[in-house]
């Protein structure tokens, strides 16, 4: 086992609460100018300044009789690597021609009414193989490793019946397993109905209930239950029936809420007591309440508006109003593909108002809370994983100053170098 010392560093770090930071908490940072930390084994041992991290080397050092091995970080800002919450990034096929038809004034969810949007990427993951399906997939997660992200969830959600709900969940398994980074899979049979239920649509919910929920519980292959609770696609009682439902066999949850229509998904999720509630671009101050009651994470995904030609979800108001902000990509073939987390942040930043600190929470430390990694990533802090980047920069600001562009030198996760 070695013993990395990573010296010479700004160091910015958000630091694990009891819940996720919320209110003036949500910009609470940890720095050290001259800063340092020890990584053991993958995970972070100390950290702070030269002097304390140097006495637990000395101690580590003597105790395992090893020559730690030393990295001169050269005044660059280090940060934890981006733990993005909210992604769709098991897919076979992108859907630029959609993109085409969006920019000529079709809406998202015409679209999808007229069978294309999330119901083409169905046609696609059901016909591809899982070894397909892998690669197609794989190479999306290492774009995003490329800019930061040491932690993803991806959702299922493009396979609307029950066999390819599970291929899709046996691939995103697989992802976890052959890529560098940390994967969290949601089960989101609930993402849209099947054409071939669209004149019955209750009974694709009953298939939910009594088929896929129960054998996604039973393979143990998914931590989260999301449902797209939205106009035409799943009402508020639907929804609160799977999640209920999901609840008992043991998933936790999580909603797509309010993206498009202010439905009361913000509510449910309150009610619920959901993990996260995300887009929320429509989400009314009593459904923000709500969030801020249940201490539900609001995950906000400034790429989907910007792509959609949407306003901003309101951040400053969440914030104001004590519901803790996280910030995703939402990474997915229709209304956004994209892959970076500093482009978000610099979204976040510039179109929602958030200062870099506040983004930088959201960008990691909500994020973790946002898909239950708290205790494992989103902070700098002794016992976590040792996953962070080194930035081209003094500070965190730099993701918005250097807006467009990859303000980093690299990349690392569990104390390895992986871009
Ligand atoms: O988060 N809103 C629903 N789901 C995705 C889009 C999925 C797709 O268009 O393929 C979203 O925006
Ligand atoms: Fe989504």
């Amino acid at each position: 086992m070695t013993i990395k010392f990573f010296r010479n560093a700004r160091v910015y770090t958000p630091r694990t609460g009891e819940t996720p930071a919320s209110g003036t908490a949500q910009a609470h940072i940890d720095q050290w100018p001259k800063g340092c930390f020890l990584v053991m084994n993958g995970r972070v041992t100390a950290v702070g300044t030269e002097r304390d991290v140097r006495e637990s080397l000395a101690a580590e050092a003597l105790r395992m009789d090893r020559e730690p091995k030393e990295y001169d970080l050269d005044g660059a800002a280090v940060i934890p690597g981006f733990v993005d919450p909210h992604t769709h990034a098991c897919f076979a096929a992108k859907r630029e021609e959609e993109f085409s038809m969006r920019l000529a004034g079709k809406s998202y969810l015409d679209i999808l009414r007229a069978g294309g949007g999330i119901l083409s990427s169905v046609r696609h993951v059901r016909s591809a193989s899982e070894d397909e399906l892998f690669r197609f997939s794989r190479r999306l997660l290492e774009t995003t490793l490329h800019y930061g992200t040491t932690t993803i969830e991806v959702k299922s959600g493009y396979g609307l019946n029950t066999d390819t709900e599970l291929k899709m969940l046996r691939v995103i398994r697989r992802l976890g397993l052959e890529t560098p980074q940390s994967v969290v899979p949601t089960f989101m049979g609930a993402h849209a109905v099947p054409e071939e239920y669209r004149s019955h649509p209750d009974d694709y919910t009953a298939l939910l209930l009594n088929e896929m929920l129960p054998a996604v519980a039973w393979q143990h292959i998914a931590r989260f239950c999301d449902v797209f609770c939205e106009e035409g696609v799943f009402s508020v009682e639907q929804s609160r029936a799977i999640l209920h439902k999901a609840r008992e066999v043991g998933l936790r949850v999580k909603m797509h809420a309010d993206e498009v229509h202010d439905l009361g998904g913000a509510a449910l999720a309150g009610e619920v007591r959901a993990a996260s509630a995300e887009h929320l671009l429509a989400a009314s101050d009593a459904g923000i309440d709500a969030l801020a009651r249940g201490g539900v994470v609001a995950v906000l995904l400034p790429a989907t508006a910007y792509s959609l030609k949407k306003p901003f979800a309101r951040a400053r108001t969440m914030i104001e109003k004590g519901a803790p902000v996280a910030l995703a990509t939402d990474l997915n073939p229709g209304s956004c593909f994209c892959e970076s987390m500093p482009f978000v942040v610099s979204l976040a930043v510039m179109g929602m108002d958030l200062t870099p600190e506040e983004a930088l929470v959201g960008a990691t430390l909500n994020a973790a809370w946002a898909i239950g990694m708290e205790r494992e990533v989103g902070s700098l802090e002794p016992g976590k994983l040792a996953d962070f980047i080194v930035l081209d920069g003094e500070s965190p600001a730099v993701l918005a100053y250097a807006s467009g562009s990859r303000p980093i030198r690299s990349v690392w996760k569990r104390g390895e170098k992986v871009a």
